[in-house]
């Protein structure tokens, strides 16, 4: 029973505002991408990695990635499509014969075996688990005139992060029958499966590192990470 990485890094990167998309940015001298790589590349649970990439990079990923770093369970570097979902289904259809796939934004460097593993653990009881964490501010639901209209419990709201691990066939069926539909609204893979199937999402802790690389200050931020992480 195979278990397949697909990480996502097809984006552009435009609220980075940076001529290097923020996936190729170097944070303590390794790019962003390398590190979550790195991660499913060290995973007992990982049997192989599918990096979904702009049709330009491919090369140089796979140079100056998957050869540098001598990721071994790298199985193919392909090429994304225009949306996220785009590139998620590139990279669904690029799997070989699995039983779950771990889909990751590249832009998320601070996965750990502990999240792989509560991933893992929680994808068994229904097929579709998302790890994220408990939201320590407030939300509020606007209306079209940036007037409040919903305050939801604070204890019931979670902001979710990547990885979101599936069965293999429920996503790829959920990604199928959506895809003839209207997709504009869709921001992640649970939100396909929570509209295409009567499947229940179990979530489970990432961690507050977890960031995803988005704007400028988040590359602060993950230098103080790294500093943290190197000294332990
Ligand atoms: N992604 C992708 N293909 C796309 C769009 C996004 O593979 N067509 C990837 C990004 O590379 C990133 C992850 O999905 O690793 C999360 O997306 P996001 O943070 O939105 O990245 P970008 O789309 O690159 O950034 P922005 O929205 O600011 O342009
Ligand atoms: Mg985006």
């Amino acid at each position: 029973e195979k278990t397949t990485a697909i990480v996502l890094a097809a984006g552009q990167g435009k609220r980075m505002h940076s001529k290097i998309q923020k996936q190729f940015l170097e944070i303590q001298g390794h790019p962003v991408l390398y590190y979550s790589l790195k991660c499913f590349q060290e995973s007992p649970l990982i049997h192989d990695i599918i990096i979904v990439t702009g049709e330009d990079m491919i090369s140089y990923c796979k140079r100056e990635i998957v050869e540098r770093y001598q990721l071994t369970k790298v199985s193919a570097v392909i090429a994304g499509g225009k949306e996220r979902y785009d590139s998620v289904y590139k990279g669904l259809l690029a799997c070989e014969e699995c039983k779950y796939v771990f889909i990751h934004d590249g832009a998320r460097p601070f996965i750990t075996e502990e999240i792989l593993e509560r991933g893992m653990f929680g994808v068994q009881e229904t097929g579709a688990c998302v790890v994220g964490m408990p939201s320590k501010d407030t939300v509020k639901v606007a209306d079209e005139a940036d007037f409040v209209s919903e305050t939801p419990d604070r204890k019931r709201v979670w902001t979710v992060q990547t990885p979101q691990i599936f069965s293999y066939d429920l996503i790829k069926k959920a990604h199928e029958s959506i895809r003839k539909k209207d997709m504009t609204a869709i921001t992640d893979d649970a939100m396909v499966v929570e509209q295409e199937s009567g499947v229940q999402v179990r979530l489970v802790e990432g961690s507050y590192q977890n960031i995803k690389i988005t704007t400028p200050e988040d590359l602060d931020v993950a230098e103080v990470f790294l500093k943290k992480i190197e000294k332990m």
